[in-house]
């Protein structure tokens, strides 16, 4: 679809979109920023193709969108604190993202989404996933929506990041190690309505959602377990190859994401901005 400055092709039939007609390095006038907003929100992941941008400008990009995160649990760059640098060398076992999850849900606030640059990519594999949780409550049964609306949900980066955590530093690049700060919990609706489309979606989060409010991990892990599965169905995802200098712009609030690591051997470079969302409700 053509709008006024960029054109919008569709990329997968459940979501995703490539965005052609911006340079991300320039300051686009708002209401190109207001296009690609939209096409965020109506596409809920959008790629853009041979982009080259600065540190600075990869951030200046971002601020167009909301305020900057900085992630609780992983360092940021030296000099540029609100990148993190995702990256995987070679002899790395574990890679940053490797399950389906959406990123640091355990906030008071959650992102509203994240944007990553491709810097070094290995000649293949290394392709992310995401999945549309709006499509993964919709497609439920009346009964089921019905019996899901109103619980709450445990979010928690323990199980990753806390004491009992596997040690990122042993086998990643990662720049985190088990600590307490990630031993706490936050809790959100299981069915959260998107703050701007006002549709409803699935809020679930891989292993940051270990258990339902007032519910043991025992008890809730038949529905959160059927329920993650729901959320990543196959026709429910769409999947970006990476080239050097893609952009993947992702709508936090009503998608989940995969990094696959299937690319022992080879190095792997990401930069990602996260842009600071509000309260699920
Ligand atoms: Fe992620």
């Amino acid at each position: 679809m053509k709008q006024q400055h960029i054109t919008v092709t569709p990329w997968a039939g459940a979501m995703g979109a490539l965005v052609e007609g911006a340079d991300l390095s320039q300051d686009l006038p708002d209401d190109v920023i207001a296009e690609i907003r939209q096409a965020l929100l109506d596409h809920l992941v959008i790629f853009f193709r041979r982009q080259e941008m600065t540190p600075e400008q990869h951030l200046a990009f971002a601020r167009r969108f909301g305020t900057l995160n900085l992630h609780d649990q992983v360092k940021g760059m030296e000099d540029h604190p609100e990148i993190i640098e995702v990256r995987k060398e070679p002899q790395d076992e574990r890679n940053f993202g490797g399950a389906w999850h959406g990123d640091v849900t355990y906030m008071e606030e959650p992102p509203l989404g994240s944007i990553l640059y491709a810097k070094e990519v290995p000649p293949v594999g290394g392709d992310t996933l995401w999945a549309n949780q709006y499509l993964a409550y919709e497609e439920l049964s009346d009964g089921m929506r019905a019996m899901l609306d109103g619980l709450t949900v445990i979010h928690t980066p323990a199980k990753i990041y806390g004491l009992q955590s596997q040690d990122w530093s042993k086998d990643s690049s990662v720049k985190t190690s088990p600590n307490e700060t990630a031993e706490y919990e936050t809790e959100h609706p299981l069915i959260r309505t998107h703050p701007e489309t006002g549709r409803k979606c699935l809020a679930v989060s891989g292993l940051f959602t270990p258990r339902l409010k007032d519910m043991t991990e025992e008890e809730s892990a038949p529905l959160l377990d059927f329920l993650m599965a729901q959320a990543t169905r196959e026709p429910f995802t769409c999947r970006w190859r990476w080239e050097a200098g893609d952009v993947a712009f992702w709508d936090n609030r009503c998608t989940l994401h995969y990094a696959l690591n299937d690319y022992h051997g080879h190095r792997r470079v990401m930069h990602r901005v996260t842009i600071n969302g509000d309260k699920p409700y």
